[in-house]
């Protein structure tokens, strides 16, 4: 079966990722590509691999929309024809081109479409719009495991009553009294969604409330394939509906995109503040990161499914999501026009 699944929407990059005027070298899927934007707003992604002698373009320079080679100076148009060659008289070589693909911007994002062209319309684009127009830090981080486990690990946040016990102070209600629903909505997204009503606050919002006052918490995390996650998060002040919130609620950005088979660019954001990014980074970096990627090496390069894994209740929606994925690259395979 194939690694991946061609047709759907990736994220490349946050939009701000690619300098004005240049160009964004990416891995994605396996490949280098060349982001860059033309003159009248339109993005492109290219191979970034000139066909000559295999310079990546992204070490080229821009030329309006044009991205000239910066071995021997061919150069190339935002659909991978080539339409510059600098030696006299040589022309323009027959069937010199890079392999194009569609690329656009939405929701602060651009998103490209590994697989058939035909199929690519962006309304599939997952909805995003609470990003747009955001002071938060868009970021991203380059995670060593597959993509799949990193899934896995978002579609199941009661890993937090453990591995986050101390970033988040977690006090066990998810485990003691969380109410778990899965579910799947109209637009095709899978919920996990962990409700905890009149439990004890966590750690950290215990100086917002009176003593032994109760709160009602609610973690949802909505997925879109192949990995496109929102995750919602709110706390209140018990037996008020959900009103009066103890914090502002908080929707964030998790989204995946496989760089190889075995590493994962990871896209969010955070609060403009230095705290924020310092949380972010010991959360993701110093505490998922090591445990997801000990897991992946200890799975030695065998297939998940061949690995007979135990399943826990809570591993529901996360394995929906899998099988979700399972189904869309069998299609893939059985389809005689899959890209
Ligand atoms: S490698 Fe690009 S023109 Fe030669
Ligand atoms: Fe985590």
């Amino acid at each position: 079966m194939q690694p991946f699944v061609r047709n759907l929407w990736y994220l490349a990059a946050w939009a701000n990722e690619v300098p004005a005027g240049g160009m964004l070298s990416r891995k994605l899927l396996g490949t280098a590509r060349v982001i860059f934007q033309r003159g009248d707003g339109q993005w492109a992604m290219l191979a970034d691999r000139c066909p000559h002698r295999f310079a990546p373009l992204s070490r080229g320079r821009r030329v309006g929309d044009t991205i000239r080679c910066g071995y021997h100076g061919l150069g190339f148009d935002s659909t991978g024809a080539c339409v510059h060659n600098s030696f006299a008289g040589g022309g323009i070589p027959q069937g010199a081109a890079v392999e194009s693909l569609p690329i656009v911007e939405r929701h602060g994002g651009l998103w490209f479409w590994p697989g058939d062209p035909s199929k690519a319309d962006p309304a599939g684009i997952p909805d995003f719009t609470f990003l747009e127009g955001s002071p938060n830090v868009f970021t991203r981080l380059l995670m060593d495991a597959h993509y799949e486990l990193l899934t896995d690990n978002l579609m199941d946040l009661s890993h937090a009553e453990f591995l986050h016990v101390e970033s988040f102070g977690t006090n066990g209600s998810l485990l003691n009294h969380g109410k778990q629903t899965v579910e799947t909505d109209d637009s095709g997204a899978i919920w996990n969604k962990w409700d905890m009503d009149a439990v004890d606050p966590p750690g950290w919002a215990q100086p917002m409330l009176q003593p032994g006052e109760e709160v009602d918490q609610w973690i949802h995390m909505r997925w879109h394939a192949p990995a496109a996650m929102a995750l919602s998060i709110g706390l209140a002040r018990s037996a008020t509906g959900r009103r009066q919130l103890v914090v502002p609620a908080m929707l964030d950005p998790h989204i995946l995109t496989p760089e190889t088979h075995s590493t994962t660019h990871y896209f969010f954001w955070h609060q403009a503040t230095e705290d924020a990014r310092a949380m972010a980074e010991q959360v993701f970096r110093r505490e998922d990161e090591p445990m997801i990627r000990a897991a992946f090496e200890a799975m030695d390069g065998v297939e998940f499914w061949d690995l007979k894994p135990l399943i826990l209740p809570s591993d529901n929606a996360a394995l929906r999501a899998r099988r979700r994925l399972m189904k869309l690259r069998a299609d893939e395979d059985a389809a005689p026009t899959a890209a």
